[in-house]
């Protein structure tokens, strides 16, 4: 279950951290909107992500816990917890994050995800290749709440995004990523400011 959605004790701004696979252009968007949160770690599986380059350039804690040093899922999962609780975190955000966290992880911390369909449709990560193969003429992004099973946390936004007669995996999924770097940091700003309401698998946009 996602975790409550305040936080006990609320904080003027809000400890967020990041979670990202690749180049980041999420992370990116979420750092050029300014809301009531403060993105104070960003954290890696990929040594090599582009996203923890991005970081470091704006002095932003950056760190790797590269899932092939550890023996297996569940040590990895421990050792990113620990890297995440240092950070103090009240908000984590999956933006593009290849991994798949533990029912400890997701129960201790409210987690947003930004994924490239209109879920339920389409989950996983070949989500616009599915979308093409399938001929379905409308994708989009989802913002949804993470839970244990993949993809199928409560929603918290969704935008279309018209498939074209000549789309590729490439040119559709740089639409879908124009949609997502409004609506992800959209998303953040309003849990930031303890506006999401989470009732089962309802989520509220509170005035
Ligand atoms: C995004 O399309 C996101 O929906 C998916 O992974 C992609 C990450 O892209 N989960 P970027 O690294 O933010 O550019």
């Amino acid at each position: 279950m996602p975790a409550a959605v305040t936080t006990a004790t609320p904080s003027a701004t809000k400890r967020v951290v990041v979670l990202v696979s690749g180049a980041g252009s999420n992370l990116h968007a979420l750092l050029e909107r300014p809301c009531n949160g403060e993105v104070v770690r960003v954290i890696s599986d990929q040594p090599g992500a582009g996203g923890l380059a991005l970081a470091r350039a704006r002095n932003i804690d950056a760190v790797a816990v590269d899932r092939r040093q550890y023996a297996d899922r569940s040590v990895w999962d421990a050792a990113l917890r620990e890297v995440v609780a240092e950070a103090a975190a009240e908000l984590v955000v999956l933006a593009g994050f290849m991994r798949i966290l533990s029912g400890a992880f997701i129960s201790r911390w409210p987690t947003l995800n930004v994924h490239p369909s209109l879920l339920p449709a389409f989950p996983g990560a070949h989500a616009v290749a599915d979308a093409l193969r399938h001929g379905v003429k409308i994708t989009g992004a989802t913002v949804h709440f993470v839970v244990e099973q993949v993809d199928a946390g409560p929603i918290v936004a969704q935008e279309s995004v018209a498939v074209r007669a000549n789309d590729t995996t490439k040119t559709l999924h740089a639409r879908i990523k124009t949609v997502e770097h409004r609506l992800l940091p959209e998303c953040v700003a309003l849990f930031c400011a303890d506006r999401l309401a989470v009732d089962g698998r309802q989520v509220r946009i509170l005035p």
